[in-house]
């Protein structure tokens, strides 16, 4: 099957790349809005892209009337976020939080705040990574705004600390594949440094 990008409408382009790009981890984004009223959206067009200073980016879709979502507009607003990683214990509370709240997701939805210590958006309290992030670059791209932020403050929790990473034995990120689909941690597989 080989199928020209350009013939295909934005539903059925979406439908098929977000199948064949897979697992994506998940980005779960704590704003907070130039009002004050914060937010909690998911976000699977996440990937890190820097390591020193440490860097990550996701990209949130426009509306189909061009508009931006509430997570968009409050990152260009105050140029603050968060990133609780979503594991397979809050996997129900951060799709819940893809539905379209009028207030705050934390409220709606019933999820504990944490007080970040050098942003404003709060985390979420039962995320046992999450990280604080400042925004670095912003980008048009396609239908979407792609968000560079770089990373000022790194939580782990101890029982997931090991030898300055997170281990990886106890760690449950849960990750999204295409339509409906969610996915979790499988074989790990381990091969040394490669060499020529
Ligand atoms: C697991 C998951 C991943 C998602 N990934 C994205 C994404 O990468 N980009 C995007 O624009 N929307 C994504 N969404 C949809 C947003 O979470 C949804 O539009 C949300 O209501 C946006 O919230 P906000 O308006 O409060 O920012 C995703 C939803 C789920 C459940």
């Amino acid at each position: 099957m080989h199928i020209a990008a350009a013939a295909l409408d934005r539903a059925a382009a979406y439908r098929l790349f977000i199948s064949a790009v897979v697992p994506r981890p998940i980005a779960w984004v704590g704003s907070i809005s130039a009002e004050g009223v914060d937010n909690l959206a998911p976000f699977s067009y996440f990937m890190g892209v820097s390591s020193a200073p440490p860097m990550l980016a996701f990209s949130v879709a426009r509306t189909r009337d061009g508009g931006l979502k509430d997570t968009a507009r409050n990152v260009l607003a105050t140029g603050e976020f968060t990133v609780s990683i979503p594991e397979e214990a809050t996997l129900d509370a951060m799709h819940q939080t893809s539905a379209a709240y009028t207030g705050s997701e934390f409220d709606g939805v019933g999820i504990a705040r944490a007080v970040s210590v050098r942003v404003a958006p709060p985390r979420v309290a039962l995320a046992r990574v999450a990280l604080e992030c400042r925004v670095h670059q912003t980008l048009e791209v396609g239908n979407c705004l792609l968000v560079v932020g770089e990373v000022v403050e790194f939580h782990v929790a101890d029982e997931l600390w090991e030898n300055g990473a997170v281990r990886l034995a106890d760690y449950r990120p849960v990750a999204r594949l295409g339509g409906d689909a969610y996915t979790t941690l499988g074989r790990v597989l381990h091969r040394p440094p490669a060499k020529p």
